[in-house]
């Protein structure tokens, strides 16, 4: 019960609701609703109550708060600087306008409360409302361009693992190269723009979306089906500032572990967080779609397919399970 007052509340998004109506819609009585409300208080919700108005939710656990994030952070370097903005058209877009402005950090993060252009990879759209973890992360590595391809891989890693700590009760995988899903839906996606030379990339911007406190009713209808989101999986708000610090965390072991030690470990890895290898697969390139068995991920972090006496060895590209099975 508590749980559905909750969503009930969240769904008001910022708005009153009266204990009568609360108490109609599910079911119960107002002195059940108002002692459900108590309790939510106690867990820390911040639920206000107004005579006449009713009870309204104030979502604070979806802002990142620097002050907070100071007190929490883990890291060496990564998010010490650290730039919030209630609404962005794009983190990543605000992160290169600053790094053409001037020199920043490696490390520095760009937040967004929400995102009104919101890119994916291939050039699609990607819905960043109020509620979700939207950031950019600044990295200077000292690679040649051709290997800043791997760290989407890094990243994939990295946030998978973060967020397994989240979900207590089910697992999240990647689809190659950098989707991260559980049972098939996708719950964060990473967007990774490069700039420099050939020998020597200059900076590196990983755009990284978590949907973390969305309410799948408030996306568009065509996503809602193949999209997940840590409150919809575990029905309760999460912190995003603490999903920050672990995620920042994270991030950093894994961009550590391989500009020290190379690819091999963190490939490891993301073969273990994989959600599709050994199994049959269908590959759309754009021009072209490859069906076949992915049954490796090699040293440059090409899926290979096998089909019967031939290998293909892709670098881009969607992937689709030809058996979709749930986990
Ligand atoms: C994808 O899976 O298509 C990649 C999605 C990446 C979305 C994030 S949200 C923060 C950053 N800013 C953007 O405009 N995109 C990335």
């Amino acid at each position: 019960m508590r749980e559905a007052i909750l969503a009930e509340l969240y769904r008001q998004g910022g708005s009153y609701i009266s204990g009568t109506q609360l108490a109609a819609r599910l079911g119960v009585s107002r002195v059940a609703v108002w002692k459900h409300i108590e309790a939510l208080k106690e867990k820390g919700y911040i639920i206000t109550a107004v005579s006449g108005k009713g009870y309204c939710l104030e979502d604070t656990s979806s802002i990142v708060r620097v002050e907070n994030l100071k007190n929490i952070l883990q890291t060496r370097f990564i998010a010490h600087d650290y730039r919030y903005y209630p609404c962005l058209n794009s983190t990543n877009e605000m992160a290169y306008r600053l790094l053409r402005e001037g020199e920043l950090p490696p490390g520095t993060m760009v937040v967004a409360g929400e995102q009104t252009g919101g890119k994916g990879r291939r050039g699609r759209h990607w819905e960043s409302p109020r509620g979700g973890l939207w950031f950019s992360l600044v990295l200077t590595p000292a690679l040649p361009m051709q290997q800043t391809a791997l760290l989407s891989l890094v990243c994939a890693v990295a946030v998978c693992r973060a967020l397994n700590e989240y979900l207590p009760a089910k697992r999240a995988r990647i689809k190659w190269p950098n989707d991260i899903q559980i049972g098939g839906r996708k719950i964060a996606g990473i967007l990774l723009e490069t700039a420099g030379e050939i020998d020597a990339a200059r900076y590196v911007i990983a755009g990284i979306g978590i949907n973390s406190n969305i309410e799948l009713d408030k996306l568009a209808p065509e996503l809602r089906n193949n999209t997940t989101s840590l409150l919809n999986e575990n029905h309760c708000l999460v912190d995003n500032t603490a999903l920050l610090a672990t995620v920042a965390y994270s991030l950093e072991k894994y961009y550590d572990q391989f500009l020290q030690q190379g690819f091999s470990p963190v490939l490891q890895e993301f073969k273990d967080c994989c959600c599709h290898l050994g199994q049959a697969i269908q590959v759309d390139m754009g021009n072209r779609v490859v069906e076949g068995i992915n049954s490796d991920i090699d040293d440059y972090g090409s899926l290979v397919i096998d089909r019967g006496a031939s290998r293909a060895k892709i670098t881009t590209g969607d992937v689709r399970l030809v058996n979709e099975r749930e986990e």
